[in-house]
């Protein structure tokens, strides 16, 4: 019985290195394919009528809790590399090395770590096949930001105001305050015409004192549209200032233009998603107003929630990097701050970007699949190393055959072999 399988075996190889010559190839194939384009019209329309179902304002962000954008966004931000956090964030499974590369969403479905099949119209891209390594280079449509931050000056102090009241806590039973909560009312003059006015809660001691070197204190107040009344929709202003242990942070003017961008995006053997390289970019139309509306809202949101009782969120990732500096002087440690600082905004623009564009590509967020007005086409390179012909066939399926006429062999042999066992 075991010289019918051997001689198969035999017949099989010597098919391979004389018909077949197998060696490693490189194949190169076009891939196309269509996305959600996030900075389409007809998004947009739907975005401004999504949101206002919720907070009818121009800052939404009372709907973050339902769309739970908030909570992902904690910690995600492109600010986490300077800590010797390793530059790869996951989110869905994919992994991105450094934040979510520009605001981007994976269409290589293997790369995506989700199982839907591709919607109508060929929106995400499928492939299959018997290739032994794959990699992509595809041109997709990103979001980023361009952020810069400084110290104010005079003319864009925003007549930022922090004014309190003092609420000693007596607990039942006691006739002493154990402790005091200070409400704060932080306000700015968004433009001439408006005050914005965004309420804080710190802790104090029963006598009303903050301890100064374990409290810290960073109000914020997001502008959208202040930097010029007549440019509503491109960029948006974020004033804030540091407090207590943050009081390293002087009043703070960080200028945030977001940007819809063209990004070469590599997706390489291990799974990892390299979205490095902007090829082109531009700031946002008129039509994108809501979108700029939908990523400053999400900014406030997150700026709001960092603020607890007695710290930042946001204000220690500064002070790690401020006193971190300490032991061994710079030149200018706020210049780092401000660096980082805008590192985090960017971070935050791109993951919300990549949020929203995650959650309105899902399968089921609209019911007959993204409609063609809302997407973008997306193009790109595949580069697949296979076992084939030398001489590489232009189709695809030829460089895949030898791999399918091995496995069909093997098991013709595996099944003769068996049928030969039955009859001994
Ligand atoms: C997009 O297409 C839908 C129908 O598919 C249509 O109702 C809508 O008006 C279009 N929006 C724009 C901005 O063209
Ligand atoms: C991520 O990118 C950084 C900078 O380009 C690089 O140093 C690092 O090795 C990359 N990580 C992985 C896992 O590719
Ligand atoms: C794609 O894979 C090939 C072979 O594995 C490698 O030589 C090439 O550098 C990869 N391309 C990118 C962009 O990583
Ligand atoms: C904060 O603003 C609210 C409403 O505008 C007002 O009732 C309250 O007195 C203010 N508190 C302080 C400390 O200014
Ligand atoms: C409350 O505000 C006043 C005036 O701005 C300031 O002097 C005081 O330190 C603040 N209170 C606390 C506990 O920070
Ligand atoms: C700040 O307040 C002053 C006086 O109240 C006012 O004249 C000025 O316009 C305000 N600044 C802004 C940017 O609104
Ligand atoms: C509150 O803190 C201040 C300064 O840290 C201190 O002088 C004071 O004794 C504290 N008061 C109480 C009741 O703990
Ligand atoms: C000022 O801001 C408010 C709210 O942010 C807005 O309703 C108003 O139209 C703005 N005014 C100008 C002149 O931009
Ligand atoms: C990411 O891609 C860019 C070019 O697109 C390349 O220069 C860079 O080395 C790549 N980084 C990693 C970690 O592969
Ligand atoms: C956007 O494009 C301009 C030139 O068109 C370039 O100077 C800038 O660096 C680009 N920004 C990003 C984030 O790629
Ligand atoms: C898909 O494409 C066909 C033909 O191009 C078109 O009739 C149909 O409306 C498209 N469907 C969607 C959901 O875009
Ligand atoms: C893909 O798109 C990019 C940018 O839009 C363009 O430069 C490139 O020529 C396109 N490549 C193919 C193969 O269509």
């Amino acid at each position: 019985m075991t010289w019918v399988v051997y001689g198969l075996l035999k017949i099989l190889v010597t098919g391979r290195t004389t018909l077949l010559a197998p060696s490693l190839v490189s194949c190169y194939y076009d891939v196309g394919g269509v996305e959600l384009s996030i900075t389409s019209p007809a998004f947009s329309q739907l975005l401004a009528v999504e949101l206002s179902v919720y907070a009818p304002k121009i800052v939404h962000d009372d709907s973050f809790p339902i769309i739970d954008v908030g909570g992902s966004v904690s910690g995600i931000a492109a600010a986490g590399i300077s800590f010797g956090i390793p530059g790869i964030v996951n989110f869905n499974e994919a992994k991105y090395n450094l934040s979510t590369g520009s605001g981007l969403l994976p269409v290589i479905q293997s790369f995506a770590g989700s199982t839907a099949r591709p919607g109508t119209n060929g929106t995400r891209l499928q492939f299959s096949g018997g290739a032994t390594l794959r990699n992509f280079t595809v041109y997709q449509q990103g979001i980023t930001a361009d952020v810069n931050c400084q110290a104010a000056t005079s003319s864009q102090l925003l007549n930022f105001t922090n004014s309190n009241t003092t609420l000693g806590v007596t607990p039942s039973g006691s006739t002493s305050p154990a402790y005091t909560l200070i409400a704060w009312n932080t306000t700015a003059d968004c433009n001439s015409s408006s005050t914005t006015t965004q309420q804080y809660v710190t802790w104090a001691n029963a006598s009303g004192q903050p301890d100064v070197s374990g409290t810290g204190f960073l109000p914020t107040i997001v502008c959208p549209g202040h930097v010029d009344a007549s440019d509503v929709y491109s960029r948006f202003v974020i004033a804030t200032q540091g407090f207590y242990k943050y009081d390293f942070l002087p009043l703070t003017i960080c200028e945030v233009t977001p940007l819809v961008t063209i990004t070469r995006v590599d997706y390489t053997a291990g799974g990892i998603i390299n979205a490095s390289q902007i090829i082109s970019n531009q700031t946002f139309s008129p039509d994108d107003t809501y979108l700029l509306f939908y990523l400053a809202g999400v900014v406030n949101y997150h700026a709001r929630n960092s603020q607890g009782l007695m710290n930042n969120m946001i204000g220690d990732t500064l002070y790690s990097v401020y006193s971190g500096e300490d032991n061994d002087p710079i030149a200018d440690n706020t210049a780092e701050v401000f660096r980082e600082l805008e590192d985090y905004w960017r971070g935050v623009i791109e993951f919300t970007a990549t949020f929203l564009r995650a959650g309105y590509s899902a399968e089921g967020a609209f019911q007959d699949g993204i409609p063609s007005n809302m997407t973008s086409p997306l193009n790109g390179t595949m580069l697949m190393v296979t076992i084939g012909w030398a001489n590489r066939g232009p189709i695809y399926i030829f460089s895949i055959l030898p791999l399918g006429i091995v496995t069909l062999l093997t098991t013709i042999a595996a099944i003769y072999s068996l049928v030969e066992s039955w009859k001994e």
